[in-house]
């Protein structure tokens, strides 16, 4: 299943298509979320925005009936700015109902007066609702990287180490395989080497994906 934002040429015209069109698809590209070390452990899903697509098949695949008895507790952390941008709200809903997963879904601001959820920035919720960071607990982070970047000294507070914080990041690609040199973080292609890191691996690498201003030039330098 592909989540497709309608932001310019390309995805306007995904679009357009209709059931039976064809259209090609390269991968799969890139690493993955490191299943294996995670299996047995608490497992923190922490995202905002557009991000969440990604974060959606991960905590699909852990409820699974196949997988779920393979993680402890799953919390998961979702924010968007509006309740009417939240992702997937049937899906939502329904892990809200189930016992096996802590739902804790969040937006920055709403005049709704039937909403029951949290209103809050998703760092701010990830400090009243995330377990504390231990050996056994995970968190997976996906989200605008100003959410990231107030998000990570929160987990610190809460103990988490830095092998144990995964970073799915977001750069502009262009070859997907390593070679035209648009994605990199230092030395780091964030297309081949990643998307996947720890924030241990983050540590060694320059801090351009943390600051704005920095990303901005990294996309100027891009266009
Ligand atoms: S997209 Fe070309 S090197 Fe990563």
């Amino acid at each position: 299943m592909f989540t497709v934002n309608k932001v310019g040429l390309v995805t306007s015209h995904l679009h357009t298509m209709k059931a039976g069109d064809i259209m090609g698809v390269r991968g799969p590209l890139g690493n993955w979320y490191p299943w294996g070390i995670m299996e047995g452990k608490n497992i923190v899903i922490i995202g905002g925005g557009f991000a969440f697509t990604t974060l959606r098949s991960s905590i699909i695949y852990m409820l699974d009936p196949d997988n779920r008895t393979r993680f402890k507790d799953i919390h998961v952390i979702y924010g968007a700015r509006t309740p009417g941008m939240l992702l997937y709200r049937d899906e939502l809903a329904q892990w809200e109902k189930r016992d096996d997963i802590n739902m804790h879904i969040t937006v920055d601001a709403t005049d709704d007066p039937d909403w029951k959820y949290n209103i809050g920035f998703v760092p701010t919720i990830t400090d009243q609702k995330a377990p504390p960071g231990d050996a056994e607990t995970y968190a997976i982070i996906c989200g605008p990287p100003i959410m990231i970047k107030f998000t990570q000294p929160v987990l610190d507070k809460l103990g988490y180490a830095h092998d144990h914080i995964i970073m799915s990041l977001e750069m502009r690609m262009k070859c997907g395989i390593g070679i035209c040199g648009r994605c990199n973080i230092g030395k780091e292609y964030v297309c081949k080497d990643g998307p996947v890191f720890t924030l241990d691996q983050l540590n060694n690498m320059p801090k351009e994906y943390y600051d704005p201003i920095l990303i901005l030039w990294q996309l100027k330098k891009v266009l």
